[in-house]
Order: structure tokens, then C-alpha cells, then sequence
């Protein structure tokens, strides 16, 4: 079975591109979506005038049609279809906003059930993966951890991975929504030396995790509502945002009809990078470098140094150019645990000061370097008990289902094809080989 949906953009007249060496006009078709700037169509551009494009980084071209979320980074504004990213965090919890984000609507009472039913029934992994974690250092970075284990699930489920078939694409989905936490508690407790904590149907999806995570056998573990209720906000959070680095790379990993679980391996490994997902460890390592709320101000002469390569990290965003209203509603959560666990820790006046500054500094206003999702989520993670070495591994965890429903659309999509990106080629034109002995 497979599910090919039909695609929605709407044609909205041409653009004229003329070479100007020849003086030969190419039309190019211009398409509209419901929401954000309209798209040249340049598909037929190289076939029709024998150029390619130029854009490193991709910083104004789209890859594929999307139903899933909108992003206006000049006025801060994120949907996940339709719905405002504040709405959801208020009003909805993880499991919602993942079938949301999967099937393309809210669940009705009897839909949302039978949704968590599923995923709480796909939580345990195969016992054999206890061992794989033993073949790991103990020290090893937990993201590394996460790049093997969710590599080899393609190993120890591969029942149901023909990715043509819309039931073996859910039931893959499903496994990996399912087991995300656990794996990423596993790697956590293989970290410090406990024994893993098995998954209790009996909690939520974000209460199993923190037990996962704190439970230790030898006593009861207490789940705070405030830090289930905290955690579960930056789930939402982090659930899904539109064509970033991770989930572009999960789609090319896709597009050759790649094992789905390799392809979250796939996306897992580039989340990892500072610039992404690691941002929010490098948020509370920043801190941990900055003695006192005093010297700031170097710090920020520092970020400001084209000569030095330091920056001030949770600032910034390639699409935000405006608050990140993902760090608008992680804010307000910041504060809430910090009251409620009472915490008056340093480094997190500094944040608040380093934030107060940088938001009335002339380099940062003109920039548009607004403070970002991990500013919070990394002082909120770092409040709850949570190491830094796990911030990634928790983004990753709530990714995973942005990138089941990006991987799930794309194979749905009529105009999907391997991705192939071509390249301005400025190495070395063709030359004869020169045999050892002669050369100089
Ligand atoms: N500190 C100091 N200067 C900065 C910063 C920063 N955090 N971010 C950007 N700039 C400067 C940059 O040097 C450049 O200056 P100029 O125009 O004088 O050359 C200008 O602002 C534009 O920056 P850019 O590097 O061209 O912007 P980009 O879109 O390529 O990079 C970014 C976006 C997120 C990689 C970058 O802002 C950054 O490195 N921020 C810190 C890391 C961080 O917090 N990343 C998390 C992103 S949110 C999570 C996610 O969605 O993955």
C-alpha cells in the first residue's frame, strides 16, 4: 500500500530570468503556499538554460512542500498545522501535539487514547539492547550513546520497514516515539552507573521518562508535577521546526529509501552539532565560564570580536529574527520552576543579567540576536537536576517525532525524489596523472 497525498501548493504566475550573455528568457513558474513568501519553481532551470543555483547553507531555497509547521522568523511566529506553538504548550501535552504533528489534526477523545495506548505499549526495547550498552565507555557523550542505539534498533525491528507501506511507516514511527525516552534514560543511567529503570505504563510519556531517568531501586521516587509539567513544555517545544539542519538531513537520509531508525541516527548525529541542538549544553558551559555577573561585560565584547571565536550561545537564530517564541514561553516556564524549587543559584542571575544586556546592546539589536529556545531550556534542564551532557539527548527525544512526520510526508510526496544538491566547482580543471618518479 502506498499513500501518495496530492500536493497543494498553487501556481501564482511566472518570473522571467534572462542570460544575459545569450539574451535567452527562461519563464519560471512562481507557486504559493497558504502561508510565507511564494517559491520560484526552479526545477526546470538547468535543463532550461544550463545554470544551477548558488546557495550555500540554503538560506533561500526550499527543499520540499510542507504541511506540518510554519515559521515567520521576522514576526516570531510558529505553527504546527495551524496551531500557535503558545497554545499548544499552554493547553495541549507532548502526546497530542505528536499526533498532531504526525497526522495532521487534533485527536478526538477516542483517537487520543487509542494514541497513547499505542505508544505506551511500544515503550520496553528488546532486552538484547541492554548489552549493546555495555560495548559503550562509561564516559562516553550521551549523544554518541544515542547515535549507536537508535542506529541499531534498524538491526532488531526489521518486521515492519518497508517504507512504501503506510502501516510499516506508522508502526516504525510509532516504536521510535515510544522508545526515545527510554533509550535516552538508559544512556543517562549507563552513564552514571545505575541500573536501567524499566518503563511503567501506569505514567505519562513525560512522568515515565524523569522515572526513568531518577527512579533507583532502592527507594520510592516522587514525581514533582512542576518538573513533569516543565519537562513535558519543552517537549512540546522541541517537537518539530520546519526544514532545520537535523530534519533536512533526516529527509535527504530518507530520500534514497533509507531504514527509517538510520535515518533518526542520521538526524540525531547533526542535532548534536553546537550551532543546533547542542546549543543548550554550550548555554550552561557559557555560564559555567563566566565567573560573575561583573564580568560580563568581557564576555560580550568577546562575542562581539570578529577575531575571537566565542559567542554568546542561546543567542541568535538563522530564521528568528525576532523573539523566538519558543524562548517566550520557556521564560515564563523558567521562572515557575525556579520558584517553586526555590532555587537562587548564581549562573542563573548571570543568565538573567547576560540576557539584560545583550537585548539593549546596540550589536545584538541591530543583528536581530534575540535570545533562543536553548537560552531557557538549558537553565530549565540545569534547575530540574538534569546534567548538561543529556540537554541534546532530551531535544532529540522530543525531535524524533518532527522527524517521523517530515520522513512520513516526504515519502508521501508525488514530487519526491533521491536528494542531489549539485555544486559550483572550483578545484583543479581536468589535467594528465603524473607518475611518481616525475614529480618534483
Ligand atoms: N553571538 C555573537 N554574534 C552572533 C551570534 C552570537 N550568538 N549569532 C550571530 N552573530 C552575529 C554573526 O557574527 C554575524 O555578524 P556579522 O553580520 O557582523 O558578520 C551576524 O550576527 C549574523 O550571524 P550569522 O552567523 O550569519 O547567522 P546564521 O543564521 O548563520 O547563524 C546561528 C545562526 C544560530 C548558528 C548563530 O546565531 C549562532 O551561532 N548562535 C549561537 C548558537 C545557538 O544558540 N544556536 C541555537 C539555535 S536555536 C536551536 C535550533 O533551532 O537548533
Amino acid at each position: 500500500m502506498s499513500a501518495k497525498s496530492q500536493q497543494a501548493s498553487k501556481s501564482s504566475g511566472s518570473v522571467t530570468l534572462t542570460d544575459p550573455s545569450s539574451g535567452q528568457a527562461l519563464e519560471l513558474p512562481v507557486l504559493s503556499g497558504t502561508l510565507g513568501p511564494s517559491v520560484v519553481d526552479i526545477r526546470a532551470l538547468y535543463s532550461g538554460s544550463g545554470y544551477f543555483t548558488y546557495d550555500p547553507g540554503y538560506t533561500s531555497t526550499g527543499a520540499c512542500e510542507s504541511k506540518i509547521t510554519f515559521i515567520d522568523g521576522e514576526k516570531g511566529i510558529l505553527l504546527h498545522r495551524g496551531y500557535p506553538i503558545g497554545e499548544l504548550a499552554e493547553q495541549s501535552d507532548f502526546l497530542e501535539v505528536a499526533y498532531l504533528l504526525l497526522r495532521g489534526e487534533l485527536p478526538n477523545e477516542t483517537e487520543a487514547k487509542d494514541f497513547v495506548d499505542t505508544i505506551t505499549r511500544h515503550t520496553m526495547v528488546h532486552e538484547q539492547i541492554n548489552y549493546l550498552y555495555r560495548g559503550f565507555r562509561r564516559d562516553a557523550h550521551p549523544m554518541a550513546v544515542m547515535i549507536g542505539v537508535v542506529g541499531a534498533l534498524a538491526a532488531f525491528y526489521h518486521d515492519a520497514t518497508d517504507i512504501g507501506d503506510s502501516t510499516h511507516r506508522m508502526i516504525a514511527s510509532h516504536r521510535l516515539i515510544a522508545k526515545m525516552p527510554t533509550i535516552a534514560a538508559m544512556a543517562y543511567k549507563y552513564a552514571v552507573g545505575q541500573p536501567f529503570v524499566y518503563p511503567r505504563n501506569d505514567l505519562t510519556y513525560t512522568e515515565n521518562f524523569l522515572h526513568m531517568l531518577f527512579a533507583v531501586p532502592c527507594e520510592e521516587y516522587k514525581i514533582n508535577p512542576v518538573q513533569a509539567r516543565a519537562m513535558d513544555r519543552i517537549l512540546i517545544l522541541h517537537a518539530d521546526h520546519e526544514q532545520n539542519a537535523s530534519t533536512s538531513t533526516v529527509r535527504l537520509a530518507g530520500s534514497s529509501g533509507a531504514n527509517p531508525y538510520a535515518c533518526i541516527a542520521a538526524g540525531i548525529a547533526t542535532l548534536w552539532g553546537p550551532a543546533h541542538g547542542g546549543a543548550n549544553e554550550a548555554v550552561v558551559r557559557m555560564l559555567e565560564e563566566i565567573p560573575t555577573v561583573e564580568q560580563i561585560p568581557e564576555y560580550i565584547a568577546r562575542a562581539k570580536d570578529k577575531n575571537d571565536p566565542f559567542r554568546l550561545m542561546g543567542f541568535g537564530h538563522r530564521v528568528y529574527k525576532n523573539y523566538d517564541p519558543r524562548a517566550t514561553v520557556l521564560r515564563e516556564t523558567c521562572s515557575e520552576v525556579l520558584d517553586d524549587f526555590g532555587i537562587d543559584d548564581d549562573k542563573l542571575k548571570i543568565a538573567v543579567e547576560l540576557e539584560k544586556i545583550a537585548l539593549n546592546d546596540e550589536y545584538f539589536i541591530e543583528r536581530k540576536l534575540y535570545p533562543n529556545v536553548d537560552f531557557y531550556s538549558g537553565l530549565i534542564l540545569k534547575a530540574l537536576g538534569i546534567p548538561p551532557e543529556l540537554f541534546t539527548v532530551i531535544f532529540a527525544l522530543a525531535r524524533t517525532v518532527g522527524w517521523v512526520a517530515q520522513w512520513n510526508e516526504m515519502i508521501e510526496d508525488p514530487s519526491q525524489k533521491i536528494g542531489r544538491p549539485r555544486q559550483l566547482y572550483t578545484g583543479a580543471a581536468e589535467r594528465s596523472f603524473i607518475p611518481l618518479a616525475d614529480r618534483g
